[in-house]
């Protein structure tokens, strides 16, 4: 049988090129039926520039895919959907607008007599996600869920066009370990059935744990294509950096909530998702939110930020009461990177320049003109101090890989004139690979021992468990539990959260 002999899809000699970009270079990759194919490369490696000309997003400048030992050719998203291909996308690709069940069911909602059968799209697509363990209401709006919950959404999406080749590009990024376990196990599930499933992640141990091949980009190119058992972790990420890894430090924590206050609050609440939380933070430390998705750590930031609306029994940030908008928090010297970089924090369309100076152009403008000589230094600094990988400061933000992005986002808290107050950050290093991540919590830890005060809110357990000095567990909307430095593990944090 075809099935058995060919690979699923299998590329050979692939390259695309942007401008001056050699995104990716004579690349060959064989995805077999039942298995489970990881590709991993730091941010920029051209790992979605791949997907993408798999998918039928982008077409390759030269090379050859082959769909079960046929040739192919993907002209556009929809000649690949033909041969069972499907995506979910790194970038979330969903209609905010429309309901949970419109977007599961995309392009296949079940008719009655020519209308579409809302009672039966409910129960199909709230079928698709319990079977994920996602408990999110089908008719609810995507645009109105936490980024967590909109993963979830999109990978339904994916899972319910019961595909024969699955792409997921970095599906677990906003997800906490229990729902990405769940995750993981319906892919094994999937690969059982003969589903070929290419998996993009930088959770190394997540990767280790459910693929049974292997390939690593650098730079556009294959550098490393085994079986998983003929390989470990030491050796991939050699592959990956070219070199080995520089250890992280762990930063001595500082003595507990000595510090002056910063945010003092008590009783907050915000609609349904927090049912009165009450926690202090202090100058010089970093301190964390975490829950499983809905439990409502994502809306701290936002209320502190003073985007979602809330009532607070008392709350302060320097003694005064809490910034009623974005615009007085940040005029009062509070940062924010929010969880949806492409949504809320990226001007896709302007430069990477512009978009590290956004917030800042005012200060920046004297006689209302720009004084473009030195926007351009300021952002060329922060851009290399947050190992930003773009073609030149010129680049629009829409053509750097997802890492790139997010360290863009992060820059821009930096381009002020004075150094913010306080950071409040959701998800601060969605995407970002290994290398760029250690480095992104070593400046974290400067910004604090400078006096700063960080702010995080991630479902990354092992991303809090090392970046912040003490954490609140929250479920429900509520604070659960407080862990400190000594004992914080990823594992502790998992088992706290459930
Ligand atoms: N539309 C585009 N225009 C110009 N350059 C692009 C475009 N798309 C991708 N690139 C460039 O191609 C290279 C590979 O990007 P790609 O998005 O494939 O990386 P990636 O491996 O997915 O990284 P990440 O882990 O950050 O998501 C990068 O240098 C990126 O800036
Ligand atoms: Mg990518």
């Amino acid at each position: 049988m075809n099935q058995v002999t060919h690979p699923a899809l299998h590329l050979e000699g692939v390259h695309k090129r942007f401008g001056g970009t050699h995104a990716v270079r004579d690349v060959e990759l064989s995805l077999r039926h039942g298995r489970i194919h990881a590709l991993l490369g730091e941010n920029g490696a051209g790992k979605s520039t791949l997907v993408n000309m798999m998918s039928g997003m982008i077409e390759p400048d030269e090379g050859t895919i082959m769909v079960d030992g046929r040739p192919a050719r993907f002209r556009t998203p929809a000649d690949a959907q033909r041969e069972g291909i499907r995506t979910v996308h790194q970038e979330l690709e969903l209609a905010p607008t429309l309901t949970v069940a419109e977007n599961v069911l995309m392009g296949q909602l079940p008719r009655r007599f020519g209308i579409v059968d809302s009672a039966k799209a409910m129960r199909q697509a709230g079928a698709v996600l319990s079977e994920l363990g996602a408990g999110i209401d089908p008719e609810a709006i995507v645009g109105s869920l936490p980024l967590a919950e909109q993963q979830l959404v999109e990978i339904a999406r994916g899972l319910a066009a019961r595909p024969k080749v699955l792409f997921l590009d970095e599906p677990t990024a906003a997800l906490t370990p229990p729902e990405a376990d769940g995750l993981l196990e319906r892919l094994r599930g999937l690969a059982a059935q003969g589903v070929a499933i290419l998996y993009i992640s930088h959770h190394l141990e997540e990767v280790l744990a459910v693929a049974d091949d292997v390939t690593v980009l650098r730079d556009g190119a294959v550098v490393l294509a085994t079986e998983v058992s003929d390989t470990d972790r030491p050796s991939i990420v050699r592959a990956m950096l070219g070199a080995d890894p520089l250890g992280s430090q762990a930063r001595p924590a500082p003595a507990a909530g000595k510090g002056t206050s910063v945010f003092e609050v008590q009783d907050l609440r915000s609609g349904r998702s927090l049912g009165g939380v009450s926690f202090r933070v202090a100058a010089g430390e970093i301190v964390g939110f975490f829950g499983l998705a809905g439990s409502g750590h994502e809306t701290i930031a936002d209320c502190l930020y003073g985007s979602e609306e809330h009532t607070a029994g008392h709350a302060t940030f320097c003694g005064e009461p809490l910034p009623a908008s974005p615009i007085e928090a940040r005029q009062r010297g509070i940062g924010y990177v929010p969880a949806d970089r492409k949504g809320a924090g990226l001007a896709l369309g302007l430069s990477v320049r512009d978009n590290i100076l956004l917030a800042n152009w005012s200060r920046l403008a004297r006689a209302g003109i720009r004084r473009q000589g030195m926007e351009t230094e300021r952002a060329a600094r922060l851009a290399s101090r947050h190992a930003v990988k773009a073609g030149s400061l010129e680049a629009q933000v829409s053509s750097l890989s997802g890492g790139n992005q997010q360290k863009v986002v992060l820059a821009r808290q930096f381009s002020g004139g004075e150094t913010p107050r306080a950071l409040l950050l959701s998800e601060p290093t969605r995407g970002v690979d290994i290398g760029a991540k250690a480095e992104i919590h070593r400046l974290m830890g400067e910004y604090v021992d400078a006096g700063g005060t960080c702010l995080v809110t991630s479902s990354d357990a092992e991303e809090v468990a090392a970046l912040c000095d003490r954490v609140y567990v929250l479920s429900r909307g509520r604070i659960l539990t407080q862990l400190d430095s000594n004992a914080l593990t990823a594992s502790d944090l998992t088992a706290a959260a459930l």
